[in-house]
């Protein structure tokens, strides 16, 4: 168990002052709406905004986060807005994805390269991958993580999964909602219907 990673985000997640994000990522937005809702997996889930849009979307979806007062905010934001999402209390680096059996798999603001395996085997044959976090570039910006293991590299994605079909992938700095920009890497890729792994 990943105790400092629990430790930290339980410490954000209580804070007196801490408000959800409740604003999906606007790759989530754009590259899930043309997909056909089913079983949805987001790993590292936070306090639930994806989760939640995925869940009003249509999606039967399973948030998995380390931290349990992360999970209690996805339950209240999911309750807020009517719709249901199952939680899973886990450490990513030691949890099963599965085999075959998800539709979409997300990883948001959440860089786990080692999970890219995992990820490859728990799709189902025609299911999505989604990515979107802070890449390398990010430390231009001069806001935000500056250690590596937060920054997302092209070659990890191209490694992962450069033989999947890839409808949407981007490597670009964006606008946000606050004025700032964000040098991300944000990725659709598809897991192949007629071949195997
Ligand atoms: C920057 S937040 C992103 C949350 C969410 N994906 C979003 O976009 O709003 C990173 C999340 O990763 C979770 N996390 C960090 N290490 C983890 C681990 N080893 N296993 C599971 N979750 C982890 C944290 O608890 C936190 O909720």
């Amino acid at each position: 168990m990943s105790t400092a990673a629990r430790d930290k985000w339980e410490r954000r997640y209580t804070a007196a002052d801490y408000e959800p994000i409740r604003t999906p990522s606007a790759f989530l937005k754009l590259a899930a709406s043309g997909l056909t809702p089913g079983r949805a997996l987001c790993l590292a889930a936070g306090a639930g905004r994806n989760g939640v849009w995925l869940a009003s979307a249509g999606w039967q979806v399973t948030a998995v986060d380390i931290s349990p007062q992360g999970l209690a905010w996805c339950r209240q934001l999911a309750s807020e807005e009517g719709v249901h999402l199952e939680t899973i209390e886990a450490d990513l680096t030691q949890f099963d994805l599965g085999t075959d059996q998800w539709d979409l798999v997300t990883m948001i603001f959440y860089n786990e390269p080692a999970l890219f395996p995992s990820i490859r085997q728990a799709l189902r044959p025609g299911g999505h991958f989604l990515f979107h976090t802070f890449s390398v570039h990010q430390l231009k910006q001069r806001w935000g993580p500056s250690s590596s293991q937060h920054l997302a590299r092209h070659l990890d994605l191209q490694e992962g999964f450069g033989d999947w079909d890839w409808p949407r992938y981007d490597d670009d700095d964006f606008p946000r909602e606050d004025g700032r920009l964000e040098s991300s890497l944000r990725l659709l890729a598809t897991k192949p219907v007629t071949r195997n792994l």
